[in-house]
């Protein structure tokens, strides 16, 4: 199914960032461009990656 609209991107091509390797959800952005122009499938890439057990987060160096 396509999760990202804007950028045509499915749900598969999701799945295999994460699988290799993708850590959040700017990182699943920046290796398909999911979740880069208006944001909306944004929720939908986060719940994939609980899906798939990622719970990592970035934060930003102080
Ligand atoms: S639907 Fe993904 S950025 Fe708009």
């Amino acid at each position: 199914m396509v999760v990202c609209h804007c950028n045509a991107v499915n749900d598969r091509a999701i799945r295999a960032e994460i699988l290799a390797g993708a850590l959040d959800v700017d990182d699943v952005a920046e290796r398909c461009d999911a979740g880069t122009r208006c944001g909306s499938c944004r929720p939908v890439v986060e719940a994939l990656l609980a899906e798939h057990g990622v719970t990592i987060r970035r934060f930003a160096a102080a």
